[in-house]
Order: C-alpha cells, then structure tokens, then sequence
C-alpha cells in the first residue's frame, strides 16, 4: 500500500503516513510509527509494527534453509545478498571470516534475520555438521555440478564466495558438492549477490509453495 505524501514531503513517497486514530490495539504496534507513518520497506501486514514484533513473527515461519558467505574483503555484495535471504525468510545467514560485514546494500534487511558470525571456514563447518546441515557450495568452478535440475535437501546451507576470488579452496572443502548456474555468454561469472538469488529461488521452487495470498500478490 502507497499513500499520499503528507505535508512538506515529495515524491515519490514509499510506504504509509500516520495511521489515522482510531489506532489499533497490541502489543506489535510501534506508536511513533503510527503517529509519524512507517515508511520501511516491509510488508503492508507489518506495517506499524515494531521490528521485534515483525522478528517474533518471522520466526514462527522461518525456512529450513540456511546461507553462508566468506567474508575476508568487505564484500558489497554481502547486504544484497541478505536482503535476499530476508525475502526468502531463511532460518539463518552465516558470515564466515571477518566479523564487520558489508551492510550497504542490505537496507537494514539484516535487523529481521539471525546472522551468525564464525571467525574460520573450521567453526563454520563445525557449526553445520552439529546442526546436521549439508553444506551445498554455490561456485562455478572445475569440481562444479550444475545447479539447474539438480535435487537440493530440504534442510541446507548454500555457501558463497566472494567477488574476485571466489570461494576459496578450504571452504570447497567442506562442501558436500559444489552446484554452479549454467551462464551463456562471455563474462566469467555473476556477481554473488545475483548468483544467490538464483539459487535461493530455485531451491524455493523445489521446497516451498507460493500462495496467491504471499507478499500482497493478488490472485490474476
Ligand atoms: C564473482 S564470483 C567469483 C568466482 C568465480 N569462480 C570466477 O571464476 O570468477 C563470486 C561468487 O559469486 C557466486 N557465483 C558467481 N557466478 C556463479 C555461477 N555461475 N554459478 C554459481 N555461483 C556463482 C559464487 O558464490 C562465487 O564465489
């Protein structure tokens, strides 16, 4: 839902102004977004409610599917690449290497996930093996298999590399297989930012089953 833009504010205006009173009642209402609007990038049911009200309810539903991603060079592609498990409502995203991430290009997407950091590709593979996920490496190179077609478990991690180098070789290592997205022309590969969405969408399409009534999508 877009409104008007109120008094001294200009397009093009994203999001809902103030909630006109009577206002609704609960414990999930952030007053100062009713009184002020909510201008988030969140769904129209969140609107108005505070972040941990939209978290408190996302992990009722959270999906069985983890993703990982080493971070040793502060990666721009990291934030995108969360913004994107957001959408997906992964159970978890795993920042594998330097603690201090990329946030650019998450638009604060992060504050509605459980991001858990491990210092070294060996806490991280610790990590899975404790927690009985397959840790499915998304990379394409020589050891690749194609990801297209390609039966994924329910219940994984997808571990990326980062722009440049790639994954590196101890975290090829600790990967059950490595799947790679066939490409058709002449660039080397897609940045891991796109390469992510690729693959958290076509594992939703082996494991999830979208309704009409998800994300506001009308019945058509
Ligand atoms: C820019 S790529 C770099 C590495 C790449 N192996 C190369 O040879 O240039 C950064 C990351 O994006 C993901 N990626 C990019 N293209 C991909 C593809 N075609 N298939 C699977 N993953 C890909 C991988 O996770 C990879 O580690």
């Amino acid at each position: 839902m877009t409104t008007e833009p109120g008094a001294g504010e200009f397009y093009p205006f994203v999001g809902v102004g103030p909630h006109p009173k009577p206002w609704p009642v609960g414990e999930q209402y952030d007053q100062e977004l009713l009184e002020l609007g909510d201008k988030r990038n969140v769904l129209d049911e969140y609107r108005y409610w505070t972040v941990a009200a939209i978290v408190a309810d996302l992990n009722t539903k959270r999906n069985p599917l983890h993703i990982a991603v080493e971070n040793w060079k502060h990666d721009l592609n990291i934030g995108s690449l969360i913004r994107t498990a957001n959408a997906f409502n992964v159970a978890g995203i795993h920042i594998v290497g330097k603690r201090d991430w990329n946030r650019r290009g998450a638009m604060v997407t992060d504050r509605y996930m459980n991001v858990q950091h491990h210092p070294t590709v060996t806490e991280f593979a610790e990590w899975a093996k404790t927690n009985k996920l397959a840790i499915i490496g998304i990379d394409n190179i020589d050891v690749s298999k194609r990801l297209e077609n390609r039966p994924l478990p329910r219940e994984c991690v997808l571990f990326f590399g980062q722009e440049g180098s790639g994954m590196s070789d101890e975290a090829v290592s600790v990967c059950e297989v490595v799947l790679a997205i066939n490409q058709y022309g002449s660039t080397r590969s897609i940045n891991a930012s796109a390469a992510g969405a690729i693959a958290m969408y076509a594992w939703g399409l082996q494991h999830l089953s979208p309704k009409d009534s998800d994300n506001n999508i009308s019945q058509g």
